[in-house]
């Protein structure tokens, strides 16, 4: 695992969207992983700004996100298909028929998962996969007990998870009790992993992730078992290392 230790938010946008800009321009037909949460939103501005500039080309980009809430409607503001619409698809200009995000409707439930890994196996597997870590060490919404070898599946959400995103919502009422997740299977089949944190909430987790046991209470653990992940992180987070 390579550690990257930058000063504070603004440059972690900077250094992991280089890494995601060198990782689409290596390939002509780039399949990026994207996440959700507040910790990518800066790369992803970023990015937007190098295709402004004429200096990156997203036309063969395919993206997969990491996960979605069971229950809630694509067109609802907090919606992970949603959210990835307005704040990668549109923002970088992706073509809105190769971004994936998992299907959380709970009718298809039992038969999404496994046509998920297969959307991502026919689109040839992905290249680089963006993760932030929530603060007790998740990765996408594969929650501590989460195994090893997991794909993509149903999953429910932890009680600090919901409390976490609460902030989102009206009220943690409002918040889903159940998701669709990418596995930590499914994740470590990438061919790079690039996790990104900020702020001294993640710190614990950072320091967990990084110098604790490979162990399915810490999900962001199976980093260490990847041969090319890149972990990029603030002062702040990297304060517990
Ligand atoms: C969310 C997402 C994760 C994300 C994490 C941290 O629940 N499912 O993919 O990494 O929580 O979010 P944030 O970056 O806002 O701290």
């Amino acid at each position: 695992m390579e550690i990257v230790i930058v000063a504070d938010g603004a440059a972690v946008a900077a250094r992991a969207a280089q890494i995601m800009a060198w990782a689409i321009r290596a390939v002509p037909q780039p399949v990026i992983g994207v996440a959700t949460g507040s910790s990518p939103l800066g790369i992803y501005r970023e990015l937007a700004a190098q295709v402004r500039a004429g200096e990156l080309d997203v036309s063969n980009v395919t993206a997969f996100a990491l996960d979605e809430y069971i229950g809630l409607a694509p067109s609802h503001p907090e919606s992970y298909h949603h959210v990835i619409d307005e704040t990668v698809t549109k923002q970088l200009g992706l073509d809105p028929a190769r971004v994936h995000v998992p299907n959380g409707h709970i009718s298809d439930i039992l038969t999404s998962g496994d046509d998920y890994e297969r959307a991502i196996v026919a689109a040839g597997g992905i290249d680089i996969q963006l993760l932030g870590i929530g603060a007790n060490g998740h990765i996408g919404f594969n929650e501590p007990a989460s195994s090893f070898a997991s794909r993509t599946r149903m999953k429910t959400l932890a009680p600090q998870t919901r409390e976490d995103n609460a902030r989102f919502f009206g009220s943690i009422e409002e918040v889903p009790v159940h998701c669709i997740t990418q596995g930590l299977g499914t994740i470590l089949d990438a061919g790079q992993l690039l996790l990104v944190a900020q702020g001294e909430s993640k710190a614990d987790a950072v320091a967990a992730m990084i110098e604790g046991p490979v162990a399915s209470m810490c999900p962001a653990s199976a980093l260490q078992l990847h041969r090319f992940a890149t972990v990029v992180i603030d002062e702040a987070a990297a304060s517990k290392l």
